[in-house]
């Protein structure tokens, strides 16, 4: 299953008319500034090794005005000795942080005290609760009881003082589904389709659950690509804040996201081998999406990101 990203192309623009040294890429999302429209989208937490990868994630974030989103934070209730990888504030002091927790861990004890005491330790000025039904699944003692989590869901936006957002993990959210999330109270979702990393196959790999291997390889290609997830969002939710995560590789594949009607692109595993290195790597990777990011607009005349969104110049790819 791919990101469906492929299957767009921009029809070129040989008189831009715009300074490419005049490109901006500065927006800002649910009212907190950012010097592009990206973020790191949720990844790790509560080992040892996290601690160094998130603080050069953090870092870096902080040096080119990304968003942040921290990996799940069960761990930080569950064990604090590993508080300190979840608590990147000091490394990261003006850009928005996102705390994040599976969404049916409301069936499983946490509830508003439990989110809001993850808000003061984390000092996040968003909270995104993931969707993982299809990992948890395959799991060996997953939590599978996804029962009543839209109420929970609704109850939790109305008792915390800083905006909700709901992401997936790798298998997209589409249109009625978000559309039912914002009627709930949810500020913002992030798709995080289909076409990157699948947890069905991690999985797969872990050695706890090699009697279900043959099951994972049957769900192999499950989800829906993150383009046609934006799509079936944006034209059921027209004013509402989207990301789109989930197989996007570089800056080309996040401007084909905004001209779907995206408003920030989030990147996961790409960016984790730099993160495993150290903060200059992950700077690199970060300058180099901005750039394509710049070039894709310089290609189609577009000055900012409202020009972006608002191209003609995107065009599905007849089919074969
Ligand atoms: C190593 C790794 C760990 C992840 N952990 C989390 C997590 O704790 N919470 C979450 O919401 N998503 C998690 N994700 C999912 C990502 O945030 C993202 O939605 C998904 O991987 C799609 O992006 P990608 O294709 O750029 O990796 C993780 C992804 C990776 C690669």
């Amino acid at each position: 299953v791919t990101n469906g990203f492929e299957q767009y192309r921009f029809i070129h623009n040989a008189l831009p008319e715009i300074n490419f040294e005049e490109i901006s890429i500065r927006t800002e999302f649910l009212g907190k500034p950012l010097s592009a429209p990206f973020l790191v989208s949720s990844m790790t937490g509560g080992t040892e090794w996290a601690v160094t990868i998130n603080r050069h994630l953090a870092a870096a974030a902080e040096k080119r005005g990304w968003m942040l989103a921290i990996g799940s934070t069960r761990a930080l209730l569950e064990s604090p000795e590993y508080a300190s990888s979840f608590q990147l504030r000091p490394f990261a002091p003006t850009i928005p942080i996102a705390a994040n927790l599976g969404a049916v861990q409301l069936n499983y004890g946490f509830g508003v005290e439990e989110c809001k005491k993850i808000i003061e330790l984390t000092g996040a000025d968003f909270f995104i609760l993931h969707l993982n039904s299809m990992q948890e699944v395959f799991q060996k003692e997953g939590n599978t009881n996804f029962k009543g989590l839209l109420k929970k869901i609704e109850r939790l936006c109305g008792q915390l003082e800083i905006p909700v957002g709901v992401k997936e993990v790798g298998w997209g959210i589409d249109g009625g589904i978000a559309k039912a999330l914002y009627d709930a109270g949810v500020s913002f979702v992030d798709v995080a389709g289909a076409g990157g990393t699948s947890f069905i196959q991690v999985e797969k790999y872990r050695e706890q659950n090699q009697w279900m291997r043959p099951v994972a390889e049957v769900f192999s290609s499950w989800g829906t690509p993150t383009a046609e997830c934006i799509l079936s969002v944006r034209s059921q939710n027209p004013d509402k804040p989207l990301i789109a995560s989930g197989g996007l590789r570089n800056g080309l594949d996040a401007a084909k996201a905004f001209a779907l009607g995206a408003d920030v692109a989030g990147f996961a595993r790409t960016l984790l081998k730099a993160a495993t290195e150290s903060e200059e790597r992950v700077l690199e990777e970060m300058e180099r999406r901005e750039m394509e990011l710049k070039i894709t607009m310089f290609g189609i005349g577009a000055g900012d990101l409202e020009g972006l969104k608002k191209t003609g110049r995107l065009q599905k790819k007849p089919a074969d």
